[in-house]
């Protein structure tokens, strides 16, 4: 498994400055200050309903950021219109959640292939090998409802890396898998990132999970 240590002397692909956050009077957080850096593996731990997700979706712009900023490449995304952030999120990020949310219509590679749709980098050959990289060679043909539940999120994997993204971020992906599957699918997102570099975010409240990765603690 990969250390989540960062390669050295790079810049941050993400940073998060004096972040703070709330539902009205409830305070989920505040003043919360961390830089990720190319290849670097950070894990986002606490307890159920400490803020993970809404975390996640500051650092991803799904969120309009309250207090502090959230920069991407030493860039500020605070006050980004919507379609700028659209734009840059997918070229910027590959998005995992608990739910695979794979289109049920389409084949495991053709969902693999979606974010080369949407940015017009389709590449089959590369899809073909991220299909073969999470060991679905043999089911790159059969819509998700044929697959694994364990299946299904190795292909959102892919997907997720498609357009090989600086930074990975991952809400509770393995949250609906056994702990077998579990632990397969995080070994083959830490190891195919790592493999392109990939900057990752994991959040979790399995902390047996990801014994030994460097962690934010919230709650
Ligand atoms: N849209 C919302 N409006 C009000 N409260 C919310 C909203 N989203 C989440 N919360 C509350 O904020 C807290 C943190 O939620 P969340 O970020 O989903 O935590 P986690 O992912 O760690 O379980 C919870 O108490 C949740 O009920
Ligand atoms: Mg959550």
């Amino acid at each position: 498994m990969r250390n989540g240590l960062p390669i050295a002397g790079s810049s941050p692909v993400l940073e998060a400055l004096h972040l703070g956050f709330g539902y009205g009077e409830v305070e989920l957080f505040q003043n919360l200050g961390f830089a990720v850096h190319k290849a670097e593996v950070r894990v986002i731990l606490g307890p159920s309903g400490s803020g993970k997700t809404t975390l996640l979706h500051l650092l991803a712009g799904l969120l309009a950021i309250q207090s502090g900023d959230v920069q991407w490449q030493g860039q500020s995304i605070r006050g980004l219109s919507e379609e700028v952030l659209a734009r840059r999120r997918l070229l910027f990020t590959g998005l995992i959640f608990q739910h695979h949310y794979l289109q049920a219509e389409l084949t495991a590679l053709e969902n693999i292939l979606v974010p080369g749709y949407l940015t017009n980098k389709v590449d089959p050959d590369w899809g073909l090998e991220l299909v073969n990289r999470v060991g679905l060679l043999h089911r790159a043909h059969l819509l998700p409802k044929a697959l694994s539940g364990g299946e299904r999120q190795r292909v959102a994997v892919a997907r997720a890396l498609y357009n090989r993204p600086k930074l990975l971020l991952a809400d509770e992906p393995t949250g609906s898998l056994d702990r077998r599957n579990a632990e397969k699918v995080l070994e083959l997102m830490l190891s195919l990132s790592g493999d392109l570099s990939t900057a990752v975010i994991v959040a979790t409240h399995d902390e047996h999970l990801v014994q030994g990765l460097p962690e934010i603690r919230l709650g």
